[in-house]
Parts: structure tokens; sequence; C-alpha cells
């Protein structure tokens, strides 16, 4: 039996095997993808690889730097070739929930400048329906419980009925890399993720939300047996 760190190793060594020399590689956010861009490092450092790579926030940039990855912004980058990111739910149709690590946006704008996408992650994150997991939305930081007021309505119109709830760490409001807040949304399940992100796409004051529908062309998943591929 594996442990979930040892799942997270595994599927972090085979994210970071699919990266070719001279590559520009997008690096995501969360506990797996941090194996995934330790993984990278020591490629680099073992087998002298010349990548650019481009990160999701400012924790992964620190942590690629500190592993000796060379870091460009995402405008110096142009077409990323490939990106490896992790995610909190992986649906029908390679339908992802993603933001629990607060890094949405910055995913979401590397994941749409970039060839082929993967999600890496263990199998505890494959569900039938989206929705479990409440759905990150992040929102500008200047009338954002009014905001927040219109996003309810939005999901309503959805099918959804949810309290969205202002994320918080400590008991100070969480801010994104952007100087953004973050609600999460809880759905139970989202019956039509792509109606529900039509929605959301139409609030003003809402920055960016955690679905990212039909930007995955595979999944790395780890479970106790080993890596498998999973495709849409
Ligand atoms: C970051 O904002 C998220 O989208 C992460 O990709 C997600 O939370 C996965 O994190 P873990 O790998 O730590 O579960």
């Amino acid at each position: 039996m594996t442990t979930a760190d040892e799942q997270k190793r595994a599927v972090g060594e085979a994210a970071a095997a699919l990266v070719e020399d001279g590559m520009t590689v997008g690096l995501g956010t969360g506990s797996t993808a941090a194996q995934m861009v330790r993984a990278l490092g020591m490629r680099v450092k073992t087998e002298r690889l010349r990548l650019r790579c481009v990160a999701t926030s400012d924790a992964t940039a620190a942590l690629g730097v500190g592993v000796g990855l060379d870091l460009v912004e995402l405008d110096a980058a142009g077409r990323i070739d490939l990106t490896l990111d992790g995610a909190d739910e992986i649906g029908p149709d390679l339908a992802l929930l993603k933001g629990g690590g607060a890094a949405l946006l910055r995913e979401k704008l590397v994941w749409e400048a970039s060839r082929r996408c993967i999600v890496i992650s263990d199998a505890s994150k494959v569900v039938g329906r989206l929705g479990r997991f409440p759905l990150p939305v992040e929102v500008v930081a200047f009338g954002h419980a009014s905001t927040a007021t219109r996003l309810a309505a939005a999901a309503r119109e959805a099918g959804i009925t949810a309290e969205p709830r202002l994320r918080a760490h400590q008991g100070a409001t969480v801010s994104t890399d952007g100087g953004n807040v973050i609600y999460d949304v809880s759905c139970g399940v989202i019956p039509e993720p792509a109606r529900l992100a039509a929605a959301l796409d139409h609030i003003t004051g809402v920055v960016e939300h955690g679905l990212f529908l039909k930007l995955a062309d595979g999944a790395l998943i780890a479970g106790p047996e080993g890596v498998r591929w999973l495709h849409g």
C-alpha cells in the first residue's frame, strides 16, 4: 500500500518524465505539482536539460528557482509546450475543478497559453460528477460581498443552491497573487458545468472561476498499483 505522499511523488515524477529538452513548461500549483517541480529540477541537474518554465503562482516560482529551474514571465514565454498541474476534482471528459490553492487565475492563463495540458493527481480526485469540492471563484476585492450576492443568484439560475463563503485562513481573508479574494461555492453536484461556467463568466467583479472545461488533454493518475493515463 502506498501513502498519499508516495502517490504524489510517483505522479510528479511521471509528469516530469514527459518534459523534453528545449521545451517551455508551465508549472502548476499545489502539493502534487510541487512534486513534479522537484522531479523536474532533478532532471535539469542530472540530464542538463535546457528548459524555460512559467510558474502559475508566486509559491511555485519560489520552489522552481530553489530547485534550479529557469523561470520566465508568461508574456516573455510565447507559446508554452506543455503544462503540468494538479486539480481538486477530475470529472467526466476531463472537466476539472481547480483553485483549492487560490492560484486558479494564473493557472488558467498558463493553461490557455499551452499547446498541451496534463493534469496530475491521485485517484481520490477522480469523480463521477463535479461539485463535491467547493468551487473556488476569484473575485475583485472592491465590493466583493455584493459580487457574491450576484454569484449566488447566477448559481441558482444554473440549478445550484449555494452559499458562497469568503475564504479565510487563521482569521484573515485570503488574498490571491493578483490581490483578489476567493469565494468557495459549495455546489453539492454541478449538474451542467458548462452552464454554470457561462453564468459565472458574465458577472462583473468575478475575475475567474475554477471550472477548467475542455482544457486538459490527458490525466496522469496515481494509485496503489502505480500511475496510469486517463484520456477524455
Ligand atoms: C491550485 O490553485 C489548485 O488548482 C491545485 O491544482 C489543486 O488545489 C491541487 O492541489 P493538491 O495537489 O495539493 O491537491
